[in-house]
């Protein structure tokens, strides 16, 4: 499914029973990484399990526009033949980067030092985002980088002979983390960034698993530059971002249980399990034994009655894309939920505390949107009616969920972009027990 073929319209039929055996797609910032990563380090690097998601496709044509080589033997299967940083060359066409946050700001941070110039795009949702989070921290280590008030187009003057620096983030931020750590491969010196909470830590474990020697010193973690990568070989796990719809599927209607195989539960992704026990879900982990740099596991879920809850606010970074599902969960448990500390999720692909208070609010949820997160009253279910996606697949897909328990059939308009990280979910999601079409 490509975000050319799938209809721009779900509607989903209200109720159903959940259950059964499902694998999600591969994870998107692992298989972001594991390309970029591919494409700087010397020798073949094959990637399994990849994600055919259309960020991740982004990524994979920026790198064939900068010279890479890349076989793709199958659509979750991609082979790069590295030639080292120094046979990277310079587009004379902008790179596109789709609807692809982590793309553009890791490469801002991998083009930086090189020695030709680049000009980074993406779509109407990525040209209103805030670049200069990263932009500033590479201009501190010597880039040239120029932003239209902040936002795309990034303009990159290519500066070999960066310095590294030690930079402490204002936000906690995988993507602003993980561009000035690949700035500081190709910079002369330690970088070293620091983060306010722990951020997904995919970045640090990948490089070592190219060879790279990352060291992690409490909230610190530093690379000497210079350092060259090997070509590796990458098993990407299924994507948690992805498992949690149907984590929370599985607690509104899997009487006899659901189970998602082989999914990513590194300890910097997984808050929403935390949040979820402590409101009451029976959700089991089986851990898949002598896995790779990942930690994976089979995740058995249960149907269970949920309270609401106040989320404490250091496990905000790590559910930061499972906010929508999150909402969905908690608009059904008993009592209030609140959730502050989460300005950051006003700034992914659409604001999405504003579009799930709207969203929640056509279902019939009293909530209140705050500067910095929401306030809900959980209820025993949803009325129908027309949800507004604005465009972000994490919206259309909460809101699909939220059907099984609905009262009325739900619509959600602007779905295309499901197929930037979830391709294939129209078909999972019937194959779990869900009613829907794509009109
Ligand atoms: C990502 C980091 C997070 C997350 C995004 C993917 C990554 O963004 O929301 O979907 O792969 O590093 P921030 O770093 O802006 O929090």
């Amino acid at each position: 499914m490509t975000a050319a073929d799938i209809k721009p319209r779900f509607r989903v039929s209200p109720g159903g029973r959940i259950g059964g055996e499902l694998t999600v797609p591969g994870d998107k910032s692992i298989s972001h990484r594991a390309l970029m990563l591919g494409g700087l380090a010397t020798g073949q690097t094959e990637i399994t399990g990849f994600l055919a998601g259309e960020d991740c496709l982004s990524t994979l044509r920026v790198l064939q526009a900068l010279g890479v080589r890349i076989e793709r033997p199958a659509p979750e299967h991609v082979r790069v033949h590295g030639a080292g940083v120094a046979a990277l060359r310079g587009s004379s066409a902008p790179l596109d980067m789709g609807n692809a946050g982590t793309a553009m700001r890791l490469f801002m941070g991998l083009l930086a030092p090189q020695p030709f110039d680049s000009v980074l795009i993406g779509d109407e949702s990525l040209m209103r985002r805030p670049m200069e989070r990263v932009a500033a921290p590479l201009r501190q280590m010597g880039a040239r980088i120029e932003t239209r008030e902040g936002r795309p187009p990034v303009h990159i003057r290519g500066t070999p002979g960066l310095q590294g620096i030690d930079f402490r983030m204002p936000v906690a931020s995988a993507q602003v983390k993980s561009a000035v750590l690949l700035a500081g491969l190709g910079a002369r010196g330690r970088t070293r960034v620091s983060e306010p909470a722990p951020t997904r830590d995919h970045t640090e474990r990948m490089l070592r698993a190219f060879g790279v020697q990352v060291q992690r010193e409490g909230a610190s973690v530093s690379l000497e530059g210079g350092q060259g990568l090997t070509g590796t070989a990458v098993r990407v796990p299924a994507d948690f971002s992805s498992a949690a719809f149907f984590i929370v599927a599985g607690l509104i209607g899997a009487e006899q249980g659901l189970l998602l195989r082989n999914v990513g539960v590194n300890p910097t992704r997984t808050g929403l399990l935390e949040m979820l026990r402590s409101m009451g879900a029976d959700i089991r982990l089986h851990p898949h034994p002598g896995d790779g740099a990942e930690p994976t596991a089979d995740i058995e879920v249960h149907q269970s009655a949920l309270r609401g809850i106040h989320v404490p606010r250091d496990l905000v970074p790590l559910a930061i894309d499972e906010f929508p599902i999150f909402f969905v969960a908690a608009a059904l448990a008993q009592g209030e939920t609140t959730v502050r500390g989460a300005e950051e999720l006003r700034v992914k692909e659409t604001d999405r505390l504003a579009a799930m208070a709207e969203g929640l609010s056509v279902l019939g949820v009293e909530n209140h949107l705050l500067d910095d997160g929401l306030w809900l009253r959980g209820g025993p279910g949803f009325t129908g009616g027309q949800i507004n996606s604005h465009g972000d697949h994490r919206i259309a897909m909460a809101f699909t969920i939220a059907a099984l328990a609905a009262r009325e059939p739900i619509e959600i308009h602007d779905v295309a972009n499901v197929a930037t990280s979830f391709p294939g979910f129209l078909a999972l999601a019937r194959a779990a027990g869900l009613t829907l079409e794509a009109t």
